[in-house]
């Protein structure tokens, strides 16, 4: 890949944002504070985060899910998270837009990648569930979900925690070039043009209503069945 495929470096401190450019959005239909940050390629990450357990709590232990919203335009075909900030050994979050009517119009995939020249493959260790919006419309794909299991892992003898971190590096990576079969969360997908790592300040998104937030805002489909 030539470097002229990189992204701009995103500056770590600018005038009026938090620490890596990641902002701080309130979502009034479902009352979720996220962090957010939308890249110079048109595409936006929100992560919002369940409230830090209270440190006189004697079972300190802090949960490892968080909420995942990200909006694209149609010009991108898929886009992931690394969540380590790096392609390899980490877990990855990878959306796509279905192309279908009905149902589910954008999907999550769970991957990991072994190397760098391999198709990513599934990753069993995090799962996610649906909630809203998850939807297309004439210029835009969004995805919700909720995923257990993102924020800490233990892969190849490496235990990870970012629980109760700040701020943490992310790495994106977005293609223009469809997934070959993008109604399967199990397709097919080449190489990113685009990819980048950022530090985002993921302080900004912490929720204490996070589990009411979850229970309310299941993604329910056109029959009224919940996808989890
Ligand atoms: C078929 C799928 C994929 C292939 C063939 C691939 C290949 C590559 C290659 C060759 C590089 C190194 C580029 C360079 O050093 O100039 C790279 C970097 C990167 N990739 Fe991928 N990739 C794939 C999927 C993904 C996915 C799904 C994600 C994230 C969800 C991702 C995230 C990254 C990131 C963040 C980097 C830069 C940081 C690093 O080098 O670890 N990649 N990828
Ligand atoms: C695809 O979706 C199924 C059903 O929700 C799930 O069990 C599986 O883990 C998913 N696979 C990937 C790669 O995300
Ligand atoms: C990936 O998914 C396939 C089909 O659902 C399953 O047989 C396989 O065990 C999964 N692999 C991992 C590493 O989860
Ligand atoms: C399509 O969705 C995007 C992302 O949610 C939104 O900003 C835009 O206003 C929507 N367009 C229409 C026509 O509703
Ligand atoms: C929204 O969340 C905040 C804090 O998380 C809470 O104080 C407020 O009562 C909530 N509002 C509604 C309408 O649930």
């Amino acid at each position: 890949m030539r470097p002229s495929t990189l992204l701009t470096v995103i500056p770590l401190l600018t005038t009026g944002t938090a620490l890596g450019g990641s902002t701080q959005h309130h979502d009034a239909d479902t009352n979720l504070t996220y962090s957010s940050i939308t890249h110079p390629n048109g595409f936006t990450y929100r992560i919002a985060l369940p409230s830090l357990p209270s440190t006189s709590d004697t079972n300190h232990h802090s949960s490892d899910s968080a909420i995942l919203q990200i909006i694209a335009p149609h010009t991108l075909s898929w886009c992931g998270l690394a969540w380590g900030g790096r392609m390899i050994g980490n877990p990855l979050s990878v959306f796509w837009p279905t192309g279908a009517s009905t149902g589910l119009k954008a999907i999550v995939s769970s991957r990991i990648a072994s190397g760098k020249y391999l198709m990513p493959t599934n990753y069993s260790s995090a799962a996610y569930t649906y909630l809203n919006p998850t939807t297309a419309n004439e210029t835009h794909w969004t995805v919700t979900v909720l995923c257990q299991g993102c924020t800490r892992w233990n892969i190849a003898g490496q235990h990870v925690d970012l629980t109760e971190s700040i701020h943490t590096n992310f790495g994106f990576a977005c293609s223009k070039i469809k997934p070959t079969t993008p109604a399967s969360n199990m397709s097919f997908f080449g190489i990113h043009e685009q990819y980048g790592v950022w530090e985002h300040d993921w302080s900004l998104g912490r929720n204490e209503r996070f589990e009411e937030a979850v229970r309310g805002n299941l993604w329910v489909g056109d029959n009224g069945e919940e996808v989890v």
